[in-house]
């Protein structure tokens, strides 16, 4: 195999729903497979980087050589991040993390009583926006940006809000593109601004396609 630049790269890559718990036996959560933060994994760890899979609860097995943290919450989620985040070389945020959480979870079961309910909930933290901010100028941090409708625009301002070095646009029509499916179809934006339409794709070919974008900046001079 040829040499590749991720090689002994230590990357993060995040994946998965969260779950947030409203009670002891319920949470709110996302449609999220983990499929494509796991094809990212798979890929990366092929190109002989060593990677860290921080993933929510998926039904999915561990690719081969990567090691693999499970965690719960979007709280969980940036405490394992953290964690380990000084070390890396490379953050990839392919989460679902929940944008929100219950402002309190209820101990044991939330009975049925009145015909309504409030439920008060609070934001999560940004768990890459977290990174990015804290960030060296040689560690890059990769992120998604999931949208129903005039997704490039947003996907371009989450790029520059959130300090990112590149970020794909994840087109979503619940059928091909998205969750829980086996393809998608991204476009990818550098902090430049070269976008790249990427065609319809198993997620497996996808994350190789993404990778290949991450590596072309590693090769640029003000990286590596
Ligand atoms: O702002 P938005 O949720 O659309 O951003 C999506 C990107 O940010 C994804 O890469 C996702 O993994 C990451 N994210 C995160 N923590 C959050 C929300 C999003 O890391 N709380």
């Amino acid at each position: 195999r040829q040499s590749s630049r991720l090689q002994d790269k230590n990357i993060i890559v995040t994946a998965g729903p969260t779950r947030e718990k409203i009670d002891g036996v319920r949470f709110l959560s996302n449609y999220s497979s983990g499929k494509m933060g796991f094809a990212i994994a798979c890929a990366a760890a092929r190109r002989g980087a060593d990677v860290t899979l921080i993933t929510g609860p998926v039904s999915l097995p561990t690719p081969e050589g990567v090691r693999r943290i499970d965690i719960e919450t979007a709280c969980d989620m940036q405490r394992e991040v953290q964690r380990i985040a000084s070390g890396c070389d490379i953050f990839i945020g392919a989460a679902a993390v929940a944008d929100y959480r219950p402002a309190e979870t209820v101990t044991g079961k939330i009975k049925k009583t009145s015909e309504t309910i409030a439920l008060s909930l609070i934001r999560n933290p940004d768990i890459l926006a977290g990174f990015s901010a804290e960030k060296k100028t040689h560690q890059l941090a990769v992120g998604f940006s999931l949208e129903t409708e005039n997704g490039l625009g947003y996907a371009a301002e989450k790029l520059r809000a959130k300090n990112l070095d590149l970020i794909a646009y994840n087109t979503y029509d619940g059928e091909t593109s998205g969750f829980e499916v086996d393809t998608n179809a991204l476009t990818l934006i550098d902090r430049q601004g070269t976008t790249t339409e990427l065609p319809l794709l198993t997620k497996r070919d996808a994350a190789i396609r993404l990778l290949d974008a991450i590596e072309s900046l590693l090769s640029r001079p003000d990286n590596g």
